[in-house]
């Protein structure tokens, strides 16, 4: 993990699951965290920790929704008039819906659309030209196992994700040669508030069955972890947990008319 000594790294959705995970995991490391998430008084606490335990990093928060593109643009005017160099983009921020797409609320699937793809690609696009200038630098995007499958009852967010995973490849190859990697990291289910968020009013709990999946759990730690090492080796895409991994690999060289079969037919449990 040597890859992150005295990084400056901008972590979005910093105020819960991976992201602060993310940021404690990067602590001991990086020389400047930049928290950047809608609940202040989270990323104040984390900050407070962070401050605690390590008085020599900077750390600097940002309170913006990432659904808002004249928020996204102040993130990076503000980033400017404080000048901070970012050179490690961590894209986490991210909602899901559960259930099916017809009776999907729209306000929720625009939000979706607007976090999980536009705020990724308008951020990586305002932050690429520091990434570049500053001659080692990475970006890791947090895709999901959901981007290489097709996924009912949550169609819209594993449609978002497909499209991080195929932006993630796309611009690894654009940049090779630049200094700036790009990685994607692809988690299968792992307890976080994600799934709280995804529930829809009265289905809260209902999703999804982890203790039907024991053997592809990983905790938020061990993804995040999977993560950062798939930067320092410079990897195109991490399935975090072994077992997941070798699944989601074989899943991968099945013909897709089978793989349309045993979704369907293992269609509701997740
Ligand atoms: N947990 C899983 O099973 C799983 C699996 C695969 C991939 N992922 C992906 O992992 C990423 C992190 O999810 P998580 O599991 O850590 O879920 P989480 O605990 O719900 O965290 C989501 C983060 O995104 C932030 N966020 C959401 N909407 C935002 C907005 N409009 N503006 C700014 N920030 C926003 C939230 O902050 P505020 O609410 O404070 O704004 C929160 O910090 C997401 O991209 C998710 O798709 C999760």
């Amino acid at each position: 993990m040597k890859f992150f000594e005295g990084c400056t790294a901008l972590i979005t959705g910093a105020s819960s699951g991976f992201g602060s995970e993310f940021a404690r995991q990067l602590a001991p490391r990086a020389r400047a965290l930049v928290l950047v998430a809608r609940r202040n008084d989270r990323l104040e606490a984390l900050r407070a920790e962070l401050a605690e335990k390590f008085p020599e990093l900077a750390v600097f928060i940002y309170a913006a929704d990432l659904a808002d593109e004249g928020a996204r643009a102040g993130l990076a005017r503000w980033l400017h008039e404080q000048g901070i160099a970012v050179d490690f983009l961590v894209n986490n921020a991210g909602l899901g819906d559960h259930g099916d797409f017809e009776t999907s609320d729209w306000d929720r699937v625009r939000a979706m659309i607007a976090v999980n793809v536009s705020a990724l690609t308008h951020l990586t696009h305002l932050l690429l030209p520091s990434l570049r200038s500053s001659g080692r630098a990475a970006i890791l995007n947090v895709s999901s196992v959901a981007s290489f499958f097709p996924v009912p009852n949550m169609a819209v967010y594993s449609a978002t994700k497909a499209y991080v995973t195929s932006l993630s490849e796309a611009l690894r190859m654009e940049l090779r040669d630049t200094g700036v990697s790009v990685t994607a990291l692809c988690p299968g289910p792992v307890r976080t508030e994600f799934f709280d968020v995804a529930a829809r009013p009265g289905d809260e709990g209902k999703t999804p069955h982890f203790e039907s999946m024991p053997l592809f759990q990983v905790t938020p730690a061990e993804a995040v972890h999977a993560g950062l090492e798939a930067v320092a080796r410079d990897r195109a895409r991490v399935v975090p947990g072994p077992v997941l991994a070798v699944a989601v690999a074989i899943a991968m060289l099945v013909p897709f008319f089978i793989v349309r079969q045993v979704i369907q037919a293992g269609r509701g449990r997740i």
